[in-house]
């Protein structure tokens, strides 16, 4: 058995998009039922990993342990600026070290962006949660995972074993919703049953 679960968390445009052109989150991707349902879902995990330029800006941030990617450091190293983070380069270490270094050995583990940061877990989520404002269109924005936009967020999440549980209506004015994508484990075989001699 893994010892951390590895959820995803996004909300992304029509167009797949997680930012505008200038690599900025715009207002328009913002939603107060979206930000309740990450904040809780936050206040939860016991470890939020993100790259460099992501993060949450909560109030209840700076109690949140984290690993944050950076190619800064070597392998691993204690963040100078929050003592609840720790940075983390994939080249140097393996992503149970950057655990390890961080306290948490097991429990629920939040990857929250960007969309490098999503690539490299792909196969590994028990679930991603994606979150779509379909009423948002983000020309020449930053795609939400390597892959978008000649495949949709959702073909590259089943393309990866991931499979779409029943969606979850956010903010009704504005059509968000955030739908559950589930790694679908196969039924391990059981033995064949020995016949008496
Ligand atoms: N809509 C959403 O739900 C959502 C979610 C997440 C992010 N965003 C937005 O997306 C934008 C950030 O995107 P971004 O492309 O800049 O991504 P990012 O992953 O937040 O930051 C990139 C930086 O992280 C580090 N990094 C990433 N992958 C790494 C790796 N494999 N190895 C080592 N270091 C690595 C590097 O830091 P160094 O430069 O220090 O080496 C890199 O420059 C922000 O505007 C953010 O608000 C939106």
């Amino acid at each position: 058995m893994p010892a951390h679960r590895i959820e995803g968390y996004v909300i992304v445009s029509a167009d797949g998009m997680l930012a505008n052109a200038d690599r900025v989150m715009p207002d328009a991707l913002k939603f107060e039922g979206d930000k309740n349902f990450f904040t809780s879902a936050l206040d939860n995990a016991d470890l939020i990993v993100h790259g460099r330029h992501s993060g949450e800006d909560q109030p209840n941030s700076p109690e949140r342990k984290r690993v944050i990617l950076t190619r800064r450091i070597a392998a691993l190293a204690p963040d100078p600026s929050n003592p609840n983070a720790t940075l983390w380069n994939p080249s140097g270490a393996p992503f149970e070290a950057a655990c390890d270094f961080a306290g948490v050995d097991s429990g629920t583990v939040a990857v929250i962006g960007g969309p490098g940061v999503f690539g490299m877990f792909m196969d590994r989520y028990d679930t991603f949660w994606l979150s779509l404002a379909p009423k948002v269109r983000l020309p020449g924005g930053e795609p939400c995972f390597p892959g978008v936009p000649q495949r949709s967020p959702q073909q590259i999440l089943a393309a990866h074993g991931l499979k779409p549980g029943e969606a979850r209506l956010l903010d009704p004015e504005n059509d968000v919703s955030v739908t559950p994508w589930q790694r679908v484990v196969a039924p391990s075989r059981s033995k064949p049953r020995q016949t008496s001699p």
